[in-house]
């Protein structure tokens, strides 16, 4: 059996080396919305150890739409320089920079985690200039902590999917090479897809046709501006708290690729306060997913949630339920995942996929102290045990 964990996947002119993504993660580090050392610091140890795709976090395409004081901007030409170091790094280590875009809507100005994420009062926005307005789909709060937003005018909604179509645009000088839209979470495109959130009476409302309008704008906006030959994903929660179900997504994800989008990332939840993403989350719970959505739809899918171990990544891609694995909080654990990934599943040339200054110390070791290299140069199963069991 050859491992397609460690083999590559072509989306139009982009070749991944393999199908290990990091997945979007919010560092709450940005200032005025800025990266800094941090971030070069973050996303550029998840390519020297291996990672196929790594995305930047959820970065926001109008200031409004930050979910903390601390997020990422992309809505003003001067973000995209100090981005540049990144992708640079980034590629320069062999993996490929992807972007998420994104606008929180109703969800927007929160505390940061660590200080209890609860929504923060009337202030002023990320970048200072105005106060931070909350606006959404409708005047409905998330829950009954969170403040009331205001519905959105036709104008607003034309202004955001223009801000997403210059932030492509920006994220293109930054030299990302993918992009994803945020479509779940219970942000502002999930917000437009939710019956709960969205009670609009016009085109952006009442039917499942008109719910997706929105997103479907978006993701046809950025199109116009990133090229053909740039992969595009998009983000859902393939299942939400408050009514969205998997054949919603699955007709949702079909529309998306008549739209252009490559990969549909298959998350869930973030629409209720009650059952977050996050509870009760066993191994692969997401999986399931992203089968459906790819059966469904007959688009690639990307599976995502509580993926940790090498085996059972592979599993999941060689039982055709999926086409990338994004690992969030196990790469937080071990940056390195990659590296023993490869030698778990026992690839040929384990070190193939790292820079050659650690890659000839570590295959110079594994020669001389763990045996002869052709304990894994026999496919998957004969290399290091593989097991389940996390060691
Ligand atoms: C610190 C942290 C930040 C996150 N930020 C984002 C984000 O910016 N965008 C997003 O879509 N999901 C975000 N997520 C969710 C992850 O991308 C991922 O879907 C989730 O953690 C489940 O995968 P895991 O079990 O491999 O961690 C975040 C998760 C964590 C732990």
């Amino acid at each position: 059996m050859n491992s397609i964990l460690f083999s590559p996947l072509v989306i139009g002119d982009v070749t991944i080396k393999n199908r290990v993504v990091l997945s979007p993660m919010l560092q709450y580090s940005a200032q005025g919305g800025h990266v800094n050392d941090w971030h070069l610091m973050h996303l550029g140890k998840f390519a020297a150890g291996g990672v196929g795709l790594v995305f930047c976090e959820s970065t926001k395409v109008d200031p409004r739409g930050c979910s903390t004081t601390n997020d990422l901007g992309l809505w003003k030409d001067e973000f995209i320089e100090p981005l540049k170091r990144i992708t640079n790094l980034i590629k320069a280590n062999g993996a490929i920079p992807g972007i998420q875009l994104s606008h929180s809507g109703r969800k927007a100005r929160l505390a940061l985690p660590w200080e209890g994420r609860v929504p923060l009062a009337e202030c002023l926005g990320v970048d200072h200039a105005e106060p931070w307005e909350l606006i959404g789909p409708s005047a409905i709060a998330h829950s009954a902590k969170y403040a009331v937003p205001r519905a959105m005018t036709l104008d607003d909604i034309a202004f955001v999917i223009e801000a997403w179509g210059k932030a492509t645009e920006r994220a293109i000088r930054a030299g990302f090479e993918v992009i994803e839209i945020h479509g779940g979470h219970g942000y502002l495109i999930h917000q437009f897809l939710s019956e709960r959130a969205n009670q609009r009476t016009d085109q952006y409302g009442g039917s499942l046709e008109n719910r997706i309008r929105f997103a479907l704008e978006v993701a046809q906006r950025v199109r116009q501006s990133w090229p053909r030959n740039k992969p595009l994903f998009f983000r859902v929660s393939a299942v939400d708290e408050c009514g969205w179900t998997i054949d919603d997504s699955i007709v949702l994800a079909r529309a998306l690729k008549q739209c252009g989008v490559d990969v549909i990332d298959c998350s869930s939840g973030g629409m209720s306060d009650v059952v977050g993403s996050e509870a009760h989350s066993p191994y692969s719970y997401q999986v399931p997913y992203a089968e459906q959505i790819r059966a469904g739809a007959d688009i690639q899918t990307m599976a995502v949630g509580m993926i940790v171990h090498a085996d059972q990544a592979e599993q999941i891609l060689q039982n055709g339920h999926a086409d990338l694995i994004a690992i969030g909080r196990e790469l937080l654990h071990n940056p390195n995942w990659a590296i023993d990934a490869a030698q778990k599943l026992g690839i040929q040339q384990p070190f193939s996929h790292i820079a050659r200054v650690y890659a000839f110390w570590l295959e110079k070791r594994a020669r001389s102290s763990f045996g002869k290299p052709s304990t894994w140069q026999n496919g998957i199963g004969s290399g290091p045990k593989t097991s389940t069991k996390k060691d």
